[in-house]
């Protein structure tokens, strides 16, 4: 079992022409100062509830630079089991795998012999915290914070790990994963999850959701349990998130397919999503005939999506949002455009996949989310093609458009959306280097993090192109574009924020390009209310410590200035780790952070007999297992983060 199916498979090795002839006048010039107030105005209720405030609230330009907007002494790397960050911070432990969510008492408690029960399991936080929000109640004291569980490790969840399988595990597992919505406050200086709560709740990969968009009824969504196509159950391997103006929260289910296990003979939809007999890891279909996608076809084209969840009505059913595309979603990252229009970035984490955006159809309605409740249904959904010449182009993915039509299998606006890799090979979308989490910046620059591919330009693999300039590209880069005058454009600028890597490297191309601290395998990215753009490393176990990684510790976070390209290393994590997930109080003064898989080791199934082999965090006792928990972070004398 391992968490990043996409190192394991390359569905999409044939090249896409990657790079295009663009002929007519740079469109730099087009650019500049178009992303103003109407966007500021918008997206005050995102500031408020601690999301994108930089877009809006950062005086930031590209223009002069007065001072820098790090102000903390970096921290070294590290190898020790636990969390560094600069003097004159403190950190603390909240919300752990285990941890009820929102009931009191014994019952509901942890077990460190991971002997706690599905049902248990089903009111307590899942495992491997990922994507993150703080949705405010009262103001920066209190909230609601809501975060994706990505996957689980069968060797921790389980006393005896899978010594032996059987359909209660799988129950158990299933309710591991997914999202919770816990109740959050400050009390006496440290900040507690409330319980009991009204507000707490588990979203799990049992948990009924709604099919919405285009995709909603379609035939290749239908299943013998849901012949009409609307309804799935659960939703998983939910990676990086992402907010509405509205006050929603978005999740993005991206190493689905690992799941399912598929027929021998595998159709070429199966072939394109790396569908096969014997990928299904997690095991769910020797228990679960939903997961069995010989018996089930359709099953796994029912994930894939970016999922929207209302955390103010812990009755909401979560809804499957079809327009936005199927892909191996890392995130949901909006924007508002200058008429009110919602633009949602999406990256999709597998070796030569693509960026994708979503442009709504309709304005954003004042009223939250009862007033917008439709609007991520209609719009149009794009794919990033970037050129050579540092110009970058949107192509539509629209039924009947181009190449997207039912000669070439596309029966249909809601095929389209299903089959979007498929699409974007036959656009000749860019393929790119495991594309991650996506942020905003104050000046209106869009950063894609693209993590590694240690398969670029290898054999019979794609060459590298202006977007994906290195080979066997361990360290991965930061890409970022600015958009023709406003986030609905259809073209953009684009050049390399920061290629990652470790300048004492011998390979050339590993040495990088980085202003500061070294750093490799970027993943996570939040733009914080000052500016700062907040990056966090996912380097996998396998590799860590070993060939160009081996001078690089533990994963860790650090923190850059957009304005001058500096990169400080802020935090390294506990051995095992990747750092994932970040979010903050309106008042810039608390920021939350996810630790995920501490402990992980190269098989990433842990010796359920000796569970701490690696890391006993957060605990720290002897023999207990590691937990993935979120990470308060506050300055000692109150002030903002990164001051
Ligand atoms: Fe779940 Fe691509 O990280
Ligand atoms: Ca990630
Ligand atoms: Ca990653
Ligand atoms: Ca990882």
């Amino acid at each position: 079992m391992a968490k990043d199916f996409s190192t394991m498979e390359d569905s999409n090795r044939s090249s896409n022409p990657s790079i295009h002839d663009v002929s007519g006048t740079t469109r730099r010039t087009v650019l500049r100062g178009g992303l103003g107030a109407t966007v500021s105005q918008l997206l005050a209720p995102l500031a408020a509830a601690g999301g994108a405030a930089a877009l809006g609230g950062c005086a930031a330009t590209n223009g002069a630079v007065s001072g820098s907007l790090l102000g903390f002494r970096s921290v070294p790397i590290g190898t020790a089991d636990g969390v560094t960050v600069p003097e004159g911070y403190t950190v603390q432990v909240i919300a752990p795998w285990g941890d009820p969510v929102g009931l009191s008492g014994e019952d509901h408690a942890f077990k460190e012999d991971a002997s706690n029960t599905t049902a248990q399991q089903e009111t307590q936080f899942g495992m491997h915290h990922d994507g993150i929000h703080y949705f405010k109640q009262d103001g920066s004291r209190s909230g609601l914070l809501v975060m994706n569980h990505e996957y689980v490790d069968h060797g921790l969840l389980f006393p005896d790990g899978m010594a032996t399988w059987t359909a209660e595990k799988v129950r158990k597992s299933q309710a591991a994963h997914g999202v919770s919505v816990c109740e959050v406050a400050e009390k006496n200086g440290q900040w507690q999850v409330v319980r009991p709560s009204p507000w707490a709740r588990r979203i799990t990969a049992s948990t009924r959701c709604t099919i919405s968009g285009p995709a909603s009824g379609h035939a290749l969504m239908k299943t013998a349990a849901d012949p009409q196509g609307r309804t799935v159950l659960g939703t998983l391997n939910n990676c990086a998130s992402g907010i509405t103006p509205w006050g929603t929260y978005l999740t993005a289910e991206e190493n689905f397919i690992g799941y399912f296990s598929g027929g021998s003979t595998p159709n070429p939809h199966e072939s394109r999503w790396g569908l096969r007999k014997g990928g299904a890891g997690y095991r769910w279909h020797e228990h679960d005939a939903r997961f069995d996608a010989e018996k089930n076809p359709n099953e796994p084209n029912r994930f894939g999506w970016i999922v929207e969840i209302d955390p103010y009505n812990p009755s909401h059913t979560p809804v499957k949002r079809t327009a936005l595309g199927r892909a191996a979603h890392e995130g949901a990252t909006t924007a508002v455009t200058q008429d009110g229009r919602a633009v949602v970035y999406m990256g999709e984490d597998a070796r030569f996949e693509y960026i994708y955006k979503f442009v709504s159809r309709d304005t954003i309605k004042p009223g939250g989310y009862a007033a917008n409740a439709s609007l991520l249904d209609h719009g149009t959904l794009y794919v990033a093609r970037f050129h050579a010449d540092g110009t970058g182009e949107w192509l539509p993915l629209v039924h009947g458009t181009g190449p997207l039509t039912g000669a070439n299998g596309f029966a249909d606006q809601g095929e389209v959306l299903i089959k979007s890799r498929q699409a974007s090979d036959l656009l000749g979308a860019t393929k790119m280097d495991r594309p991650e989490w996506i942020e905003v910046d104050a000046a209106g620059w869009v950063y894609a993090t693209l993590t590694n591919n240690s398969n670029r330009g290898g054999d019979r693999m794609p060459a590298v192109d202006a977007a994906n300039p290195r080979a066997n590209n361990t360290m991965g880069n930061i890409i970022r574009w600015k958009e023709d005058g406003d986030f609905a454009a259809t073209r953009f600028v684009w050049n390399h924020y920061v290629l990652a890597g470790d300048p004492s490297l011998d390979r050339a191309d590993a040495k990088g390009n980085v202003k500061g601290d070294l750093f490799a395998c970027a993943d996570g990215l939040w733009t914080d209310r000052r500016g700062v753009l907040w990056i966090q490393t996912d380097m996998s176990t396998s590799s860590m410590g070993k060939g160009d990684l081996k001078n690089m510790g533990n994963n860790m976070m650090l923190a850059s200035d957009p304005r001058t390209g500096e990169v400080r290393r802020f935090l390294v994590g506990p051995a095992g780790c990747e750092i994932t997930g970040a979010t903050g109080t309106p008042d810039g003064r608390t920021m939350f952070i996810n630790i995920q898989h501490p402990g992980e080791t190269p098989s990433e199934i842990s010796d359920p007999k000796n569970p701490a082999a690696i890391s006993n965090w957060p605990t720290k006792r002897p023999g207990s297992r590691p937990r993935s928990a979120t990470v308060v972070i506050r300055k000692n004398d109150g002030g903002l983060i990164g001051t």
